[in-house]
């Protein structure tokens, strides 16, 4: 087979069959293909996309280009949920107790970050002694006694798509839905779970900016799942203001204990029910999606959901008094406070804006070697919509920054949050696609 080959059938709308594709990925994985053939390839990509089952196609090959977690061992229906990304974003630490607490198998594998905050990893760091490496039989063993574990991901997963991904960075490839899609998928293939709920986001803070290109996305990665025998579904949410009134590590963390303690904020607890019920549900818990909702919120209501995170977090050997005492938690040695120049309503919380404001307070990381600062970040106390009268603080930033290091951060924020005589805020969750 020859590369050049397979560029100028992509550059004539052709379609590439399901060999041409697994030799391309791993041809290209291995190092015999070189980078300007990949790139035109993906530019060819990025104007003429792919029919549904090529892509299916190239995401299987990519999801097999290195390790693939086998979940076969686990005693029952495995789930997992995955976010695209967003600011504050907190609802996994949420989701994967209150999931495990109705009786889903929940074995999830997580990130460290680059941007604003830290990952999910880097969050539970925070917890004194929680250990986020385990080895796989670690790991499944435990999911089968206590039906959840949330470890740092182990192993070679997708390696193609890593490759791919840096490529397209430089190539201006990356905004493209199939390869966005494909990007996702191959990971979410080669980690596991029998069913996936996505959490695509939508709006300022996110990749897709408006709610038919979050669509799009969705179904096109349902549809690569479901094609390769997944069960799915897709929760299109809003991403223009931050969810929740946190960002930040150790501040997430103590919103999330919030949450699951029943007292979280409004958005982040709907969220988190919303995502929570659809994983119940396809994990065959619950006979209609309301009843799987009830069963959700009932967990929250009589402390399961607290104490499967608790039972979770000593199984790894964390110190699970912090949960209990969400007040042991390290606190950053400054709180600024942000006030309101004017009377009026918020009408903007910029979310892009905020990811970057919490970057510069010390919460997030540019590249792998940084430091992150786990109790940096900052706690609104107002969302889009609410009132609010001059001098009323609506935001607490945590930091360990100098002034200095700070110049220019009131400007930010003016900019990020905007006070106005009207407000509209966005409906939170735009849409259900199963
Ligand atoms: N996240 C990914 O993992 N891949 C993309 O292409 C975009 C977002
Ligand atoms: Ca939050």
């Amino acid at each position: 087979m020859r590369m050049i080959e397979l560029i100028h059938k992509k550059q004539q709308k052709e379609m590439l069959a399901e060999n041409e594709l697994h030799w391309m990925v791993s041809e290209y994985t291995r190092g015999n293909i070189p980078d300007y053939q990949m790139s035109a390839m993906l530019m060819a990509i990025y104007f003429n996309g792919m029919e549904e089952i090529e892509l299916t196609h190239l995401t299987e090959a990519m999801a097999e280009s290195g390790d693939q977690i086998d979940f076969s061992n686990i005693d029952g229906f495995t789930v997992d949920k995955h976010s695209t990304g967003g600011v504050g974003d907190t609802t996994t630490f949420i989701l994967v107790p209150l999931v495990a607490s109705v009786g889903a198998y929940v074995p999830k594998m997580s990130g460290r970050s680059l941007g604003h905050t830290g990952g999910t990893i880097d969050k539970l760091e925070s917890i004194p002694g929680y250990q986020v490496e385990l080895s796989e039989n670690s790991f499944i063993q435990q999911v089968n006694d206590i039906h959840c574990a949330l470890v740092g991901q182990t192993g070679d997963l997708a390696p193609a798509d890593k490759k791919i991904y840096a490529l397209r960075d430089v190539t201006s490839t990356v905004e493209a839905i199939p390869l966005i899609a494909s990007s996702i998928m191959s990971k979410k293939l080669a980690s596991g779970a029998e069913g996936i709920v996505l959490d695509v986001k939508v709006g300022e803070g996110a990749f897709m900016k408006s709610v038919k290109e979050a669509n799009k996305l969705a179904q096109t990665m349902m549809s690569i799942g479901k094609n390769v025998g997944r069960k799915m579904t897709a929760v299109i949410s809003d991403m223009s203001q931050p969810l929740g009134y946190a960002v930040g590590n150790i501040l997430e963390v103590k919103e999330a204990i919030d949450t699951l303690k029943g007292h979280g904020p409004e958005d982040l607890t709907e969220l988190s029910l919303v995502l929570a019920s659809h994983m119940a549900f396809l994990a065959g818990i619950g006979e209609s999606i309301e009843d799987s909702r009830s069963l959700i919120e009932e967990q929250i209501h009589n402390g399961k959901a607290l104490e499967k995170f608790k039972e979770m977090v000593a199984k790894q050997g964390g110190d699970a008094s912090y949960i209990d005492h969400p007040e042991k938690f390290d606190i950053a040695g400054r709180q600024i406070k942000l006030e309101a120049t004017k009377d009026g309503k918020i009408s903007e919380i910029n979310a892009l804006d905020i990811g970057h404001i919490a970057q510069i307070l010390g919460a997030g990381r540019e590249t792998l070697k940084d430091e992150i600062d786990l109790t940096a970040g900052l706690v609104l106390n107002k969302k889009v919509g609410d009132s609010v009268k001059e001098g009323e603080i609506i935001a607490v930033l945590h930091t360990n920054k100098s002034d200095d290091e700070l110049e220019g951060i009131q400007d930010l924020l003016q900019q990020a949050i905007r006070i106005n005589w009207i407000a509209s805020p966005n409906k939170l969750i735009h849409k259900t696609i199963d």
